[in-house]
């Protein structure tokens, strides 16, 4: 059945139609991508009706009043699903990346007041209002750059009032009709311990517990709660405590896990059951085994390792060949991964992780959906999804990640509609 008033949309000769799929049919386990030649996509309102060859599209009687979208040597995909973000700062932190270029750690930065807790003192100075103009313009940056849906984490304010001015932000942008990026919120009041309880992390640990979670859970400001799980950070058991108060107030459990130290994180993801661990630059095969028995996704972020100079980057290869569900995302922050950029992100899959074009485009699009669990609903362009699609000005999809650090996008359709459009397609 057709809605016949919904606008129909016939997007036709494309060099490639992009895929992506479990490779089980059923979600989880390991991706794969089906790649159909001369492509094409017919979208009814904001769901797609079909896809297949152009030609055999043709022959549909539902073309019947379509508005035609000829992309002739583009390659079109689902749009990117940027499920790890922390997008709502006031300021940036480049005078910390020089200072790592010139040999500090980002540890020893952060040991000293920096990282985390200089964002959070600028966050707290700033104004709701200030930080909603500049949230608004990263999410037309994610938008323009192919990502059509995002997880945005709290985690700058760290106090109750704070971390719902920035959960707040969120809101004002999920329910604002100017703004086309879809916005998944999590809650990240576990980021780090605020200045001002040092000396009494327990304190904060109840505070994030008694008072934050409920609260945000019942303005209904999130749909994740995360926690930093690492040495001199959050521990392991105050991370399943915190995790499992969010749990029971009805919010998805997500972990930033074994990215500096071997923390113990992603066991911890596996034992609760969480959405997805993520990071997991020093995780072991253990570990792996753990999780390739789970439906816990490993969210790869190679753009922190990337921009802090590490050398340690998460074992993918392994990972994918243990049959456990990647996915990629790229951590955009002003500390570790300034980047809104997911082309990017998969150049440095491909060179850093040894991840193909296929695997990368895969784990950046359904992967991100499965870590949010939406994958029945965005990630891949099987009729009956919502209709997010990227066209990109290249003839073959591993020539993004080739040309790196460039921007392909020629546009961005976000449920049905043309939101995006750079060469003048419409
Ligand atoms: O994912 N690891 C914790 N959080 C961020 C970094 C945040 C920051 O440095 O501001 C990350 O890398
Ligand atoms: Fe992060």
């Amino acid at each position: 059945m057709t809605d016949s008033n919904a606008p129909r949309l016939f997007v036709h000769n494309a060099s490639q139609l992009l895929n992506p799929f479990f490779r089980n049919s059923i979600p989880g386990g390991r991706l794969s991508l089906e790649v159909i030649r001369d492509g094409a996509a017919l979208i009814e309102g904001d769901r797609i009706l079909a896809i297949g060859p152009s030609a055999a599209l043709r022959r549909d009687e539902r073309l019947q009043g379509s508005i035609s979208l000829d992309v002739s040597n583009c390659v079109v995909g689902p749009g990117f699903v940027d499920s790890h973000t922390h997008p709502v700062f006031a300021s940036t932190r480049h005078e910390e990346y020089e200072m790592r270029i010139q040999g500090a750690s980002y540890e020893s930065i952060a040991a000293a007041g920096g990282g985390i807790r200089n964002s959070v003192r600028t966050l707290r100075a700033a104004s709701e209002l200030s930080l909603l103009a500049r949230t608004r313009q990263h999410c037309h940056q994610f938008l323009a750059h192919g990502t059509t849906t995002i997880e945005a984490k709290s985690g700058y304010g760290l106090d109750l009032a704070n971390e719902l001015k920035i959960l707040q932000v969120i809101d004002h942008l999920r329910n604002d009709p100017e703004n086309s990026l879809e916005i998944i919120p999590t809650f990240l009041g576990a980021h780090e311990i605020p200045d001002e309880y040092r000396d009494r992390r327990g304190d904060y640990v109840d505070l994030v517990c008694d008072k934050m979670i409920p609260m945000v859970a019942a303005r209904e400001l999130a749909m994740f709660c995360d926690v930093f799980c690492e040495a001199g950070v959050f521990s392991v058991e105050e991370s399943r405590r915190i995790l499992k108060t969010a749990e029971s107030h009805g919010l998805g459990m997500k972990l930033h896990a074994d990215q500096l130290t071997h923390s113990g994180g992603t066991r911890l993801a596996v034992e609760l059951g969480a959405a997805s661990a993520d990071h997991l630059e020093y995780i072991d095969d253990c570990d792996i085994a753990l999780l390739a028995s789970s439906s816990v996704v490993a969210t790869l972020l190679p753009g922190a390792s990337f921009h802090l100079g590490a050398t340690k980057f998460a074992p993918a290869r392994k990972l994918l060949e243990a049959g456990v569900t990647v996915a990629l995302a790229t951590d955009f922050n002003p500390g570790t991964s300034p980047t809104v950029n997911m082309q990017a992100i998969l150049s440095i899959a491909g060179s850093s992780l040894r991840m193909t074009p296929e695997e990368a485009f895969a784990a950046a699009t359904l992967g991100g959906a499965r870590a949010l669990r939406l994958d029945d609903r965005l990630g891949s362009l099987t009729p009956g999804k919502q209709a997010d699609l990227v066209v990109y000005d290249v003839e073959d999809y591993r020539l993004i990640p080739y040309h790196y650090g460039m921007n392909h996008v020629r546009a961005v359709i976000k449920k049905g509609r043309i939101v995006f459009d750079h060469g003048s397609l419409a």
